[in-house]
Formats: C-alpha cells, sequence, structure tokens
C-alpha cells in the first residue's frame, strides 16, 4: 500500500481469526475518522494471525451488533504478511496471544516498535487490559468487543488525529 500523503497514519488492527475483532475495530476507527472529515490522515486496515477464514466477510453476529451502531463491516478477511511491517506505521493487537504472534513475526527492532496493544488506549479505569474474543461468547461478548473498541478506538483518533 503506498500512501499519497506522507501525512497520512498507516494503521492495521489485529486478532486471531479477522472475523470479529479487528474488523470492528476497522469499521468503528474508520466511522470516527468520517465523523471527523480526517480520511486524509489515516489508512485503516485489519488483519488477522491465524488463517482460517481467509475471503470471508466479517462473523454475521459482530456485522448485525456493529450495524446496530451504524456501523457496516465489509471487510474481506486476510492473514497478517511480513510486508504489513513496512505498509503500516501502528500494528495494534487485540490480545496478548496476537500481540505475541506479531512480535514474532517482526522482521527487525524498528519494525517490532510498531505493535501496539489496542488495550493501550483505553480510558483510565477501563476494566480489562484486552480485547476479550467474543466468538464463543454470547451477544454480551459481542457487546462488550464493541464498547471497549468505541472507546479506545476515539482515544487513538485523538492521539494521532492531531485534536
Ligand atoms: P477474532 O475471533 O479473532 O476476534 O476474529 C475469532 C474468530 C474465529 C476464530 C477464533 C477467534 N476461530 O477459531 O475460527
Amino acid at each position: 500500500m503506498n500512501s499519497t500523503n506522507p501525512k497520512k497514519t498507516r494503521v492495521l488492527f489485529v486478532c486471531l481469526g479477522n472475523i470479529c475483532r479487528s474488523p470492528a475495530a476497522e469499521g468503528i476507527f474508520r466511522s470516527i475518522v468520517d465523523e471527523h472529515r480526517a480520511s486524509d490522515l489515516f489508512d485503516i486496515d485489519s488483519a488477522g494471525t491465524g488463517n482460517y477464514h481467509i475471503g470471508e466477510l466479517p462473523d454475521r453476529r459482530m456485522r448485525v451488533h456493529a450495524r446496530n451502531r451504524g456501523i457496516e463491516l465489509t471487510h474481506r478477511c486476510r492473514q497478517v504478511d511480513v510486508e504489513d511491517f513496512n505498509d503500516f506505521d501502528l500494528i495494534i493487537g487485540m490480545d496478548a496471544s496476537n500481540l505475541q504472534n506479531l512480535r514474532r513475526m517482526a522482521p527487525s527492532v524498528e519494525a517490532a516498535r510498531k505493535i501496539r496493544a489496542m488495550a493501550e488506549f483505553f480510558s483510565p479505569g477501563a476494566r480489562y487490559d484486552h480485547v476479550p474474543d467474543p466468538y464463543y461468547e454470547g451477544s454480551e461478548g459481542f457487546e462488550l468487543v464493541l464498547d471497549l473498541l468505541d472507546d479506545g478506538c476515539r482515544n487513538l483518533f485523538n492521539r494521532y488525529g492531531g485534536i
């Protein structure tokens, strides 16, 4: 991915399957960026460390919960690639396992510095230190993920969106 705007921050959200948490993070962050008419400031994508669902739309349950908040998730699942360390400035993992997998893949020390935890962007006092995998959970699990991501993505935008 070649950015035409050198000031763009390129953000890649990463989870295990790339069908629940990271495409939701991508969709939420994109909607916040659009809300602020700041799409020229960011390139946004998501990917999974696993390869189970490549080419699929996000999990239907996550699409329904996101749509109820006005967010359409249309990402097609893809696996993280070592090239992503060149193509993105921030590579944001949802949980400790995602972060460990990303650190193993990083081709250099500089590349590894791009890896961040989504929880770093949670507001002070957040009840979680990661974004829990909702795949085997009920509706509350999906709502919790969306709440955590909404909070984290707003803080991420404020940190990198220049407001
Ligand atoms: P995600 O959730 O990492 O948030 O996309 C999962 C989706 C699928 C699987 C695991 C987690 N899976 O094992 O297929």
